[in-house]
């Protein structure tokens, strides 16, 4: 096998080569590509020990380049929404390019997701991509210097995420991988349970742009303090994780009883967007001719809030021109609720 060492998986369409990587530690391996630096495959253990490959990716560069879910992308400059594509900084305004309706979603048409990153350094469980996204790109000030750092360690898969920029400017960075914790191409997420840390959501429009209110998640569907079936729920939403210190604490638990794996977030971020697949239909075949569709997968975006620019109540998603953005985000697995 190839662990730690690189491969190459396509060629973009002006030629420029895209490389995977494969990362092992333990039972626990994956593989990153650096098209928008994505996951494209996570296998763990499940409660028999048998290998499950539990996040969505695909076989070929080209259903990389064809789809438009940010399947496994890391997202940047700014995850999620921005509403009205626009914002103000030290009382200039900066206009952004729209992709989701009026507003801005994920970076913008040519966000990092579609971007080539390098390889900077690797290990056999690490490896460290970096990006440059010139001043101006998609809008945003400043050139940003971006490294995101995928670790195996025990039994989880840690993300840092690094940056520095040249002008004060905006950087909030997530992951988009799709989990299925019952394998990548087992269908819909409804016997999954989940549970987030969060007693307060920031409610949102119609197109998903917060109202910039702040509320309480008490006896509304947004209440998923205790560990509970999804059934045939929908979400796609920002929680405010409780107990933020920018230290790393537990954000979110799904666990699937089919294979008994769990997965926990853990995050050093203020907010995370709890998505449950809900716009999947239309995405290209998945690894192996797996299907993937409405509900097959969630993703848990950890990042500062969704227009964050445009809500002074909002924890500041603002770098400092001079200073370093970093954020940490672990994906723990295991099977079961194991205590001690
Ligand atoms: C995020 C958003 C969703 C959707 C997906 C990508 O989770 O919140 O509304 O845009 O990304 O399809």
């Amino acid at each position: 096998m190839n662990e730690g060492k690189k491969t190459v998986f396509g060629y973009m369409p002006d030629g420029v080569p895209v490389e995977e990587v494969l990362l092992t530690d333990g039972a626990i391996s994956c593989g990153i590509i650096t098209y928008g630096g994505a996951l494209r495959s996570l296998t763990v253990p499940d409660r028999n020990g048998q290998p499950v490959d539990v996040a969505l990716g695909f076989d070929t560069l080209e259903a990389y380049l064809a789809q438009d879910k940010y399947i496994g992308a890391i997202i940047g400059r700014y995850a999620n929404r921005i509403g009205g594509s626009r914002f103000a900084l030290d009382g200039k305004e900066y206009p952004l390019r729209s992709n989701d309706g009026a507003n801005h979603l994920h970076g913008g048409p040519e966000g990092f997701d579609k971007q080539v990153w390098r390889i900077r350094a690797q290990t056999r469980n690490s490896v460290t991509l970096s990006l440059n996204s010139p001043d101006g790109q998609e809008g945003y000030p400043g050139t940003l210097d971006v490294t995101a750092t995928y670790t195996l360690a025990d039994r989880a898969l840690e993300i840092v995420y690094q940056a520095k920029s040249s002008r004060t400017t905006l950087c909030n960075l997530t992951s988009h991988a799709y989990f299925n914790l019952s394998g990548h191409g087992s269908g819909s997420i409804e016997s999954h349970q989940f549970r987030l840390s969060a007693s307060r959501y920031t409610p949102a429009d119609e197109n998903l742009i917060p109202t910039g209110a702040i509320e309480s998640v008490k006896g509304t569907p947004m209440d998923l303090r205790q560990l509970q079936p999804l059934g045939a729920r929908e979400y796609d939403h920002n929680w405010v994780i409780d107990g933020w210190n920018s230290a790393l604490v537990p954000a979110a638990l799904a666990w699937s009883p089919d294979t008994g794996i769990y997965m926990e977030t853990l995050t050093t971020l203020p907010g995370i967007q709890f998505y449950t697949g809900n716009f999947l239909d239309g995405c290209p075949e998945g690894k192996g001719g797996a299907a993937y569709g409405r509900h097959g997968a969630f993703c848990l975006e950890t990042q500062y809030f969704p227009d964050s620019p445009n809500h002074s109540r909002f924890p500041s998603a603002v770098l400092q021109v001079g200073e370093i953005y970093e954020s940490k985000t672990a994906y723990y697995f295991d099977t079961e609720f194991k205590t001690g």
